[in-house]
């Protein structure tokens, strides 16, 4: 049964509207739940029947050309909706906190100037080194945790190598990311402790930035060589005054990086090679397709396994004022100031209006179909290393043979908050080789 029809027999809607008329609070929870547990089937029941699901506390926007206006529409749809979270963490703006803003058109700009395309081939030469290494110390036990020792390992080397901040060490660095992210964007109830101790990692995080940025400044005033890294280049660029960046706004945009990477980096990988692994078929062309010398074959797979399971389903904008959503068509929409509008990209995705045969997994799907990277004035940052990064790491992976699921418990994703993998533990070599 396709998930359509799961969908309409499931009547995820007939018991919201049940739980909103007897106690809204546990309606609340319950699509919580299906959002985290069985949103394929709740999606698509969306995108049917009720595909603006507006509920007292939020608004789900479901079918693709939704989800593409609201974001293309920065000004009417915000980041307000944690943008100060962010702002608390690192003290002052940053362009995914902020909307239309000259600070957003200016930095946007110099950061891509930074995290230039021309880096991917090394960025993806560099993973693949890091990875096998990686694999290499996990073969003989028969088994890798494919979250620390292998992708987030991956992530944090680019930080030090690539972007040219390793942190004090992996592990703080890492501590650092997941705190302020997970207040960013999964603290839905404002929980006072998790908002603390992200301020108190990004004040560590920028004091830290704030040290390595004078030393930086302070070998450059010695006449030493730089190292080839972003924040090189940053400490390096000397924009005409009436364009420039103080040092703070340096500070404020490298830290965004490891913020932009650690967590969603690692989410997608191990989103995507799960995926994989549940599908032997699908695996086994893409095991084949990961020795072609060509990677876009193989990258295909990354995305359309992605596609069953994007780390980012949900992204939240506050409605700033009255808009017509999908004015001229039967789904016209006002959607009121004020509220707190959640775009699908996980469910756009599904929409068969744009994306044909949505059940079925094909790696021949056009590259705008996909929305992993968002869409709009806040699109990824970084998707060009980005897109080599989650690729290539699990690439080499599924290159080493093997490579398998393992039984529940033991084999299962463990996700903090449901949404960050921390844990997930597969075979490697010969079944029953484990140790
Ligand atoms: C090199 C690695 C990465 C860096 C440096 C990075 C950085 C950033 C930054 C700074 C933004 C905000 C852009 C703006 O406000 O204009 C952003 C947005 C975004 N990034 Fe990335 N990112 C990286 C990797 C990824 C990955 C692996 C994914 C997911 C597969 C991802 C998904 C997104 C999404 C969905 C947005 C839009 C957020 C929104 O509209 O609310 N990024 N990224």
């Amino acid at each position: 049964m396709g998930a359509v029809d799961q969908a309409t027999t499931g009547g995820h809607l007939a018991r919201y509207d049940e739980a909103l008329a007897r106690d809204p609070m546990s309606a609340f929870g319950l699509v919580r739940e299906w959002m985290r547990t069985d949103w394929r089937a709740l999606f698509a029941e969306l995108r049917e029947r009720r595909p603006v699901f507006v509920t007292p506390a939020f608004t789900v926007v479901t079918r693709f050309a939704d989800v593409v206006e609201v974001l293309s529409h920065e000004e009417v749809f915000t980041v307000r909706a944690f943008g100060p979270r962010l702002e608390a963490a690192l003290d002052g703006p940053f362009m995914l906190s902020r909307d239309a803003t000259p600070m957003n058109w200016r930095e946007k700009g110099l950061m891509q100037v930074m995290l230039a395309p021309g880096d991917v081939a090394a960025v993806r030469e560099l993973v693949g080194r890091v990875a096998d290494e990686a694999l290499d110390a996990a073969v003989a036990r028969g088994r890798v945790e494919a979250v620390h020792e292998l992708f987030r390992h991956v992530a944090l080397e680019v930080c030090a190598r690539y972007f040219g901040f390793p942190g004090p060490d992996p592990q703080t660095l890492s501590r650092w990311t997941r705190a302020v992210v997970t207040d960013g964007f999964a603290n839905f109830q404002g929980d006072p402790e998790i908002q603390a101790a992200s301020v108190a990692a990004g004040a560590e995080m920028t004091a830290h930035l704030r040290d390595r940025l004078a030393e930086r400044r302070a070998a450059l005033r010695a006449g030493q060589d730089p190292p080839d890294d972003v924040f090189a280049r940053l400490v390096g660029t000397a924009l005409p005054a009436a364009t420039a960046v103080d040092d703070e706004r340096i500070v404020a945009n490298m830290a965004g990086l490891p913020l932009g990477f650690v967590e969603s980096g690692p989410g997608a990988m191990v989103e995507a090679v799960e995926q994989l692994l549940l599908r032997p078929a699908v695996l086994a062309e893409a095991v084949e397709a990961a020795a072609d010398p060509d990677p876009a074959r193989f990258d295909a797979y990354v995305w359309e396994a992605l596609r069953f399971n994007p780390f980012f389903k949900l992204l939240p904008r506050l409605c700033e004022r009255d808009h017509v959503l999908a004015a001229g068509t039967p789904r016209r929409t006002v959607i009121p100031a004020g509220t707190f509008v959640l775009a699908a990209p996980a469910s756009a995705m599904f929409d068969a209006d744009v994306v044909t045969e949505p059940e079925e997994f094909r790696p021949d799907r056009p590259g705008h179909h996909r929305l992993f990277f968002g869409h709009g004035h806040h699109a990824c940052l970084g998707v060009h290393p980005a897109r080599a990064i989650v690729c290539e790491a699990v690439r080499r992976l599924l290159l080493r043979p093997g490579v398998r699921l393992l039984p529940p418990p033991e084999g299962e994703v463990v996700r903090s908050h449901g949404i960050f993998p921390d844990r997930f533990v597969l075979g490697l070599g010969q079944e029953g080789g484990e140790r």
